[in-house]
């Protein structure tokens, strides 16, 4: 799955409770009240909770896609280098993103690799968290399909990255609740205890507060993974988002929304956005919601988040109808009450 991880030291990866667990470890670890945590601009809504409430961090956003729709690897290479002088620079980046669907091509991930690398070349201290939540569902050929940790893992010695990973998504198994982090150091001597030391912490962040991770869920899943047809079990989920994943891109290019929305760049994972030309996307929620009895997320005043993942394929055409019918509603609504 992450061929280039082939010969890199990392430490031992230590079972958490599920992927947000792991975050929370992270954030414990290494985010302190005032710490600058770079995110972009779209991202999952639950970073707030982990690493705003919880640990008090500034979130400081950066663009994710540039006014052209590619990945804005300019606004995160700004902003990486507007850190380089606080005590430490924490990054949590995510591919398949949630909530874009988006993957990076080889060129842009190692585009985003080079930046972090320049950055702590002038001297920032770079903590560089890899959420690979979606890992594996990758639809396109010409996409990084591996983890970034896998470019990031040793790339400079003031660079330390942690993958956060776990089979919720990979594997389906969304209430199981395992999950692991994992660390990658440059080389360095005494790099071993300084491992040692990191898995002890994440060992005490453990039993200091659910005091140990699910065994039933670790051993269905291991029981589970050496079982015959396990492989061809995964692979046929794999199909059946990808068939949805194409229905969403032949519904788009055989249709014409344009006067409504148009969708963000999208390549793997779960989820795929759209931008609302002149809609407000909480108004729009909420007419789907209570007119068609449709589900989704609105972010900020003209995204919206869709989740092709969980509807069926011969409901995907009806979906974008009804997406652009309740857009022609609420256009009605406000030239017959001047209110949007
Ligand atoms: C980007 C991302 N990271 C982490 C998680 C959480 O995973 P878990 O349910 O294992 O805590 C999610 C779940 O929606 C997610 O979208």
């Amino acid at each position: 799955m992450n061929p280039r991880l082939e010969g890199k030291c990392l430490s031992m990866p230590v079972v958490t409770s599920g992927l947000t667990h792991g975050l929370s470890i992270f954030a414990d670890m290494f985010c302190d009240a005032g710490d600058v945590l770079l995110l972009p601009d779209m991202m999952w809504g639950n970073y707030r909770m982990i690493f705003a409430t919880r640990r008090g961090a500034e979130l400081r956003h950066y663009p994710f896609f540039s006014p052209e729709g590619e990945l804005n690897i300019t606004a995160f290479r700004e902003a990486l280098f507007a850190l380089k002088d606080r005590p430490k620079a924490l990054v949590l980046l995510n591919f398949p993103h949630n909530p874009t669907g988006y993957t990076p091509c080889p060129g842009e991930a190692s585009a985003l690799v080079e930046a972090l690398v320049d950055a702590a070349e002038v001297g920032a201290n770079i903590v560089a968290c890899v959420d690979d939540a979606y890992t594996g569902l990758f639809y396109e050929e010409d996409i990084f399909n591996e983890s970034l940790f896998s470019l990031l893992a040793g790339a400079h010695p003031r660079i330390a990255s942690i993958k956060i990973d776990g089979p919720t998504k990979e594997d389906y198994v969304w209430g199981f609740r395992v999950g692991f982090i994992t660390f990658s150091l440059a080389e360095s001597e005494g790099r071993e205890e300084v491992y040692g030391v990191l898995e002890k912490k994440v060992g005490g962040l453990i039993r200091g507060t659910i005091s140990k991770s699910s065994m039933p869920a670790q051993s269905l899943l291991v029981h589970a993974m050496k079982t015959a047809g396990y492989r061809e079990e995964k692979d046929e989920k794999f199909v059946l988002l990808k068939d949805r994943y194409d229905e969403v891109k032949t519904v788009l290019s055989g249709y014409d929304y344009a006067d409504a929305f148009r969708a963000y760049p999208f390549n793997s994972g779960y989820f795929m956005c759209l931008r609302l030309l002149r809609t407000d996307a909480e108004l729009l929620r909420r007419h789907l919601l209570d007119e068609y009895g449709v589900g989704v997320i609105a972010m900020g005043d003209r995204d919206i988040r869709i989740a092709f993942s969980c509807i069926e394929k011969e409901q995907i055409k009806d979906l974008f109808d009804i997406l652009y019918t309740g857009v022609k509603d609420l256009d009605k609504n406000f030239e017959k009450t001047g209110r949007k």
